[in-house]
């Protein structure tokens, strides 16, 4: 296969940079198609930790063309300052090995003063956003009044839309957010100055990427977020304003519906969430304490503790639906190292009813109790496990009972944070 996407299959958090980072090292070309700097994907190469947000994982890969598409919301700051870190430390991201979509919409200050000024007001009503001004982007964007990376190319034009869209947010910030003015000069002047740095690398990505698809590239798509963020079909309104499912690798890549050959999902062996919204399986006091210090459970993109969970089978099969899984890779399997017992959410009760998906549209996922299996746990440290066949016996039921309540085959399973502490059992890439 040689066109793959990956995707969270839980709310994100999910170990995607890891993996992606893995399914790199066998991909040309490698693609953002929605969300921004909001993500945050780890990878760990020689010791070192990576926290990659805007830039694809192929950026650690000399020679893999990374693609930030068309349906990513890009601060143009945050951008440059993540390339010239990646340049310092020794993996630079040359034009011609960084394509930025001209369609792909601007992340401006105002949209993070918009974004944190609402939180600060819904108080206790807050999404529990990361405050990077994504979703007034995406906002204007479907207004029709963003600012697309392509529109850099006649600043003078650019500067008088700038111009317009500043004096209404100021309206906005003032009258409806009472919050302080936007800082619309030195906006403008802060662009301009980025303006030469940023338009060496964009391009038409979709034609590039279907081209490369035609001369037989492998190209990873690489999802940010999860399942349960996305727009439509996560919970909202606790979701990230994207759509995170594989279906947006076509609108948000400009590739066609067709040419996707498989989709991995990325899961942990347990399940976390950041921000505020329902979470079946949450897990609260001393095990949750345990297992956020174990999994090192605090946001990559802003260091706020997640709140953990137990593996929650019903979201993963939903998640499997909707995206036509093909394989899981499981992640974090060594953090459940001696807990005993572990459970596994088999199934959802509702007023009596024992339901096996998720509750009809209209009733919040907050209402269901969820239904546990208990499994036996392991105490062994499992890190240098390369096969499944050296698992101890609980944890290799543990990853199998998952598999089979998620109706979908494992691919990956990770035992640590190191790219060589996976167990490969099938690579998209090579079948
Ligand atoms: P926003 O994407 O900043 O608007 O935040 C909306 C919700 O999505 C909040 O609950 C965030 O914590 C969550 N969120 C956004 N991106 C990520 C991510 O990459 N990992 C985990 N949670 C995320």
């Amino acid at each position: 296969m040689k066109t793959v996407a990956l995707v969270g299959v839980q709310w994100g958090d999910e170990g995607k940079g890891k993996i992606a980072d893995l399914l790199a090292a066998q991909a040309d070309v490698v693609a953002r198609f929605q969300g921004g700097n909001n993500a945050a994907h780890t990878v760990v190469r020689d010791g070192q930790k990576f926290v990659l947000r805007l830039v694809p994982a192929g950026a650690l890969h000399p020679g893999t063309v990374c693609v930030i598409g068309n349906g990513t919301v890009v601060d143009p700051f945050a951008l440059l300052g993540e390339l010239e870190a990646l340049d310092r430390r020794g993996y630079p991201l040359d034009r011609g090995l960084l394509r930025l979509s001209a369609e792909a919409h601007m992340v401006l200050p105002y949209h993070q003063e918009i974004d944190r000024a609402r939180e600060a007001r819904l108080g206790r009503r807050a999404i529990g956003t990361t405050g990077f001004g994504i979703g007034p982007a995406y906002e204007d964007k479907m207004a029709r009044c963003g600012v697309r990376f392509g529109e850099l190319v006649n600043f003078a034009a650019l500067r008088r839309k700038l111009e317009r869209n500043i004096e209404e947010k100021n309206r906005y910030l003032k009258a409806v957010l009472k919050a302080p003015k936007t800082a619309g000069d030195q906006l403008i002047a802060r662009l301009r100055a980025a303006r030469p740095k940023l338009l060496p690398y964009l391009c038409e990505t979709g034609a590039f990427m279907e081209e490369a698809r035609a001369q037989g590239k492998r190209i990873l798509l690489e999802g940010a977020h999860g399942t349960m963020l996305d727009l439509d079909h996560g919970t909202y309104p606790f979701v990230t304003s994207s759509n995170c499912v594989a279906g947006a690798a076509f609108a948000g890549g400009g590739l066609a519906p067709g040419s996707l050959e498989a989709v991995l999902g990325v899961s942990k062996a347990y399940a976390t969430r950041v921000g505020a919204g329902p979470f079946p399986t949450e897990i609260k006091g001393g095990l949750a304490r345990l297992l956020r210090r174990e999994g090192e459970e605090f946001g990559s993109a802003t260091g706020r503790p997640r709140r953990v969970g137990w593996f929650d089978a019903p979201l993963a099969r939903y998640a499997a639906r909707l995206n036509g899984l093909w394989a899981l890779a499981l992640t974090k399997l060594d953090v459940l190292t001696g807990i005993n017992p572990l459970r596994i959410c088999v199934a959802y009760e509702l007023k009596g009813a024992r339901l096996s998906g998720l509750p009809s549209p209209g009733i919040a996922l907050e209402k269901v109790r969820p239904l546990y299996e208990e499994l036996p746990g392991w105490s062994e440290k499992i890190g240098e496990a390369r096969r499944l066949e050296v698992l101890p016996a609980n944890a290799r039921r543990y990853v199998e009972r998952i598999a089979e309540l998620s109706g979908v085959s494992l691919a990956f399973v990770s035992v640590g944070p190191q790219p060589e502490q996976t167990i490969v059992l099938q690579s998209p890439f090579d079948s």
